[in-house]
C-alpha cells in the first residue's frame, strides 16, 4: 500500500517538470518547425509522455484511472502550449514582413524592355506609308514565283539579255519555279485579279545573284503600280518627286535618267546624291557620286495585253525601289551587309 502513495507525487512532479521544460523549449523556438520539434519530445511516438503512457499497464489496477487522467491532462496542456506558441510565432513573422520599406501603390509600374523594328522594316513601313497617303493600297505576292509572272508577262522574252541582270535561284523541275528577282510579278498578279483603276504598293523580299558592299543576295523592294485613264509621264514624275521629298526632305538632290526595262516604255531611273561621299565619288557610289534608288516607267502596252487590259483605254506607270538602298542612304551606312548580320550593337542604334 505504500507504492501508490509514492507513485502519485512522483508522477505529478515528473509531469510538471516535463511541461516546464516544454515551456522553455517553446520560448527558445525561432520558428514553427523548432516549436513542433520541442513538442514532439513529449508528444511524439518516442516522446516522454508517450513513454509514460506505456507504463500505465504496469501499475496496479486501482491506480490506473488517476494516472491516465493526469497523463491526458498533461498531453492536452502540452498541445495547447504548442498551439499558443505557433500563433505567436506566426504573428511575429507577419509583423516582421510588414516592417520593410513601405509599399507605395501610387508608383508607376517599371517599364518592360521591348524591342523595335529593324531599320529595313521601319524604312519599308515609311515608304509604304507615304504612298498610302497618296491613295495606294498594299498588295503582296509569293517569293517563289514562276517564269510567267516574274519574266514572261513582264515582256522578258525567253532569251532576252535583260534576264542576265536578274539571275537567281531556279528550281530544276516542271513549273519553272524561281526565287523572284523583283516585286514586279505582283503587278501582273494584281492586274489579273482586278480591273482598272489600280493603285497599289507592293513591299517584299527579292533574290538575285549579287553580293558586295551595296548588293545582298536577298534584299527588299517596294513596287508601285498605278493604272487609270489619262495617266501620263508627268503623273509619274510628280508622284515620285513628291515621294523623294517626303522621304529625304525637300533639299535632297535627285536626277531622272533614261533607262530600260522590258515592261515599261519609256523607262527611267531616279538617282540620289551619294550620302556617304556627298557626291565626290566613293566605294559605295562606285565613284559616280550618285546612287540609283529606283526604276520606273510607263507600263508597256505589251504588259496590258498579257493581263487583258485594253492598252487603248488605259495607261499607267510603275516603279520599283530598293528598300536596303534607301535605308542605307537615310542612315549613312556604307555596307549593306550590316543590315543582315544582326549585330545588336549595330541594330540598337535605330531604336
Ligand atoms: N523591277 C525593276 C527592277 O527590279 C524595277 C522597276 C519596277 C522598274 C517597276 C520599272 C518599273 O529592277
Amino acid at each position: 500500500m505504500t507504492q501508490p502513495d509514492q507513485q502519485a507525487p512522483d508522477l505529478a512532479a515528473e509531469l510538471h517538470a516535463l511541461l516546464e521544460r516544454l515551456d522553455a523549449d517553446l520560448a527558445a523556438a525561432h520558428n514553427a518547425e523548432e516549436a513542433r520539434a520541442a513538442a514532439a519530445k513529449l508528444l511524439g511516438k518516442k516522446g516522454a509522455l508517450t513513454a509514460l503512457q506505456k507504463k500505465l499497464g504496469t501499475l496496479p489496477a486501482p491506480e490506473r484511472p488517476a494516472f491516465g487522467a493526469s497523463l491526458n491532462r498533461a498531453k492536452d496542456d502540452a498541445a495547447s502550449r504548442l498551439e499558443n506558441r505557433l500563433t505567436t510565432l506566426e504573428r511575429e513573422a507577419f509583423e516582421r514582413s510588414l516592417s520593410g520599406p513601405p509599399l507605395d501603390p501610387t508608383l508607376p509600374p517599371r517599364g518592360l524592355p521591348h524591342g523595335h523594328a529593324h531599320p529595313l522594316m521601319s524604312t519599308m513601313h515609311d515608304i509604304v506609308d507615304i504612298f498610302g497617303r497618296m491613295g495606294f493600297q498594299v498588295a503582296e505576292g509569293p517569293e517563289v514565283e514562276d517564269d510567267f509572272h516574274n519574266f514572261e508577262a513582264l515582256n522578258f522574252p525567253p532569251d532576252h539579255p535583260a534576264r542576265d541582270m536578274q539571275d537567281t535561284l531556279f528550281v530544276d523541275a516542271p513549273g519553272n519555279l524561281l526565287m523572284r528577282t523583283h516585286t514586279s510579278p505582283v503587278q501582273i498578279r494584281t492586274m489579273l485579279a482586278q480591273q482598272p483603276p489600280v493603285r497599289v504598293v507592293i513591299p517584299g523580299a527579292v533574290y538575285r545573284h549579287d553580293d558586295d558592299a551595296t548588293h545582298s543576295p536577298r534584299f527588299f523592294q517596294v513596287e508601285g503600280l498605278l493604272v487609270d485613264d489619262h495617266t501620263t509621264l508627268a503623273d509619274l514624275k510628280g508622284c515620285l518627286t513628291l515621294f523623294v521629298q517626303e522621304f529625304f526632305g525637300a533639299d535632297v538632290s535627285v536626277r531622272f535618267r533614261a533607262s530600260f526595262f522590258p515592261f515599261t516604255e519609256p523607262s527611267g531611273e531616279i538617282d540620289c546624291r551619294c550620302v556617304v561621299c556627298r557626291g565626290k565619288g566613293c566605294r559605295v557610289c562606285k565613284g559616280s557620286g550618285w546612287l540609283e534608288i529606283l526604276g520606273c516607267g510607263m507600263v508597256d502596252p505589251a504588259v496590258f495585253r498579257h493581263v487583258g487590259y485594253d492598252p487603248e483605254k488605259w495607261q499607267g506607270f510603275a516603279f520599283g525601289m530598293g528598300v536596303d538602298r534607301l535605308a542605307m542612304l537615310r542612315h549613312g551606312m556604307s555596307d549593306i551587309r550590316l543590315l543582315y548580320e544582326n549585330d545588336l550593337r549595330f541594330l540598337r542604334q535605330f531604336q
